[in-house]
C-alpha cells in the first residue's frame, strides 16, 4: 500500500492539464466516490493495526495533494494565470524551481563600499559628479597649464574639442565640483568611473574606478595626510600595515607623493605580487595645490588641505589576489560568484 500512494502522489505531481474538462476528469479519478483515493480509504481497513499510523498519514497527505493539485490546476485554468492559494499552504515555503538564483555583490562595489565605510569613520562624505566633463573640471581648475604637456598623463577621450567635452580621467573633477559649490571646510570622498585611452592589458583598462578624497580647513597638515592615509592602510589591509610616502609630481598636489603600503602577502619579505620590494604602491596624493584652491573660490591664505587618489581595481586585486584586471569587467559568473560570502 505505501508503494502504491507514492505512485499515486507521483502520478499527481506529474499530471498537468488546462482544459477544464480533463481536470474534473482527474478529479473524479482520484477524488470521485469510486476514485483512487477512496479506494485506497477502503483497503485502509484492512491494514495491520501497527501499519495504521502510518499509512494513514500518508493517506491524508495524499488526499490533501489531490485536492490542493485540484485547485491549482482549476485556478489556472478558469484563466487567472496565478495560483489559488489554499488555506492549508505554507506562505513561507520556497517556492518549486522558481527562485531565480541570488547575485553576488562586484568586487568593485564591495571595495567601494569598505573604502567609504573607512573614511566615514574619519567624518568624511560621500560626493559625486557627472562622468562626461569639460576641459575646465578635469584640468583647467587643478592646476593643468593650457598645453601643458602634464594633460598627457591622463589619455584623454575627448568627445568635442570645441566646446570642449570629455570624459573624465580622474575623479578629481568631483573635488573642483565640491569646492566650486560650497564653502570650507571639505570633508569628501569621490568615488566613480573614469576613461582613459589606454591599451586594455591585465593591469590596466580604458575604464576603470577611483576613489579621491578632499579635505581643506584651517590648518590642515602634512602630518594629517600621513595619519589619514595610515589609518586607511590599517583598517583595509591589517593591523600591522605600514606606509611609506615617495616624493612624486601631480600638478594639483605640492608637495605631492606616491603612497606605498607594506606588502600583505608575505608581510614586507619580499614576494611576486610586489615584485620583492616588500612594498605595494596604491595612491597619489599631496597637499592641494595653493593655485588649485584660489581657481576653485578659497582662499589659500587661510586654508590648506591634501588629496588623495586611489584605483579600486587596484585595492581590489590586492585584497583578493586577483591577478588580471580584465575579470571585474568580463562578468564571468565563476569570477563574481566567488565575493558571495565577501558582502
Ligand atoms: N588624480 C590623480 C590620478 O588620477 C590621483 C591623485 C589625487 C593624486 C589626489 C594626488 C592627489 O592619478
Amino acid at each position: 500500500m505505501r508503494n502504491r500512494i507514492d505512485e499515486i502522489l507521483a502520478q499527481i505531481e506529474t499530471f498537468s492539464s488546462r482544459a477544464a474538462g480533463e481536470i474534473e476528469e482527474f478529479r473524479v479519478r482520484m477524488l470521485g466516490k469510486k476514485g483512487v483515493v477512496t479506494e485506497m480509504m477502503e483497503e485502509f481497513k484492512t491494514v495491520a493495526p501497527e501499519l495504521k499510523r502510518e499509512l494513514g498519514q500518508k493517506l491524508n497527505e495524499l488526499k490533501a495533494r489531490a485536492t490542493q493539485k485540484v485547485s491549482e490546476l482549476k485556478a489556472v485554468a478558469e484563466g487567472g494565470g496565478g495560483v489559488k492559494i489554499a488555506a492549508e499552504d505554507d506562505m513561507t515555503r520556497p517556492g518549486a524551481g522558481t527562485a531565480e538564483p541570488a547575485g553576488s555583490r562586484h568586487p568593485i562595489s564591495l571595495v567601494r563600499g569598505e573604502i567609504a565605510a573607512i573614511f566615514s569613520r574619519l567624518g568624511y562624505t560621500v560626493a559625486d559628479g557627472p562622468e562626461i566633463e569639460d576641459d575646465r573640471h578635469v584640468f583647467g581648475a587643478l592646476n593643468f597649464p593650457a598645453e601643458h604637456p602634464a594633460r598627457d598623463m591622463q589619455d584623454t577621450f575627448f568627445i568635442e574639442k570645441d566646446p570642449d567635452v570629455l570624459l573624465r580621467t580622474h575623479t578629481s573633477s568631483i573635488q573642483v565640483r565640491t569646492m566650486l559649490a560650497g564653502r570650507p571646510p571639505f570633508r569628501v570622498i569621490c568615488p566613480g568611473r573614469v576613461f582613459r585611452n589606454e591599451a586594455i592589458s591585465y593591469r590596466a583598462h580604458c575604464i576603470f574606478h577611483q576613489v579621491e578624497g578632499l579635505y581643506v580647513d584651517e590648518g590642515v597638515s602634512f602630518a594629517d595626510l600621513k595619519q589619514t592615509l595610515l589609518y586607511f592602510a590599517r583598517e583595509m589591509f591589517g593591523e600591522d600595515s605600514k606606509i611609506r610616502l615617495r616624493p612624486s609630481y601631480f600638478p594639483f598636489t605640492e608637495p605631492s607623493a606616491e603612497m606605498d603600503v607594506s606588502c600583505n602577502l608575505c608581510g614586507g619579505g619580499g614576494c611576486p605580487v610586489c615584485k620583492g620590494t616588500g612594498w605595494l604602491e596604491i595612491m597619489g596624493c599631496g597637499m592641494v595645490d595653493p593655485n588649485v584652491l584660489d581657481e576653485c573660490g578659497i582662499d589659500s591664505k587661510k586654508y590648506t588641505g591634501f588629496a588623495f587618489g586611489m584605483g579600486i581595481e587596484r585595492i581590489a586585486m590586492l585584497k583578493y589576489g586577483v591577478g588580471d584586471l580584465r575579470l571585474y569587467f568580463e562578468n564571468d559568473v565563476r569570477f563574481l560568484r566567488q565575493f558571495d560570502s565577501a558582502i
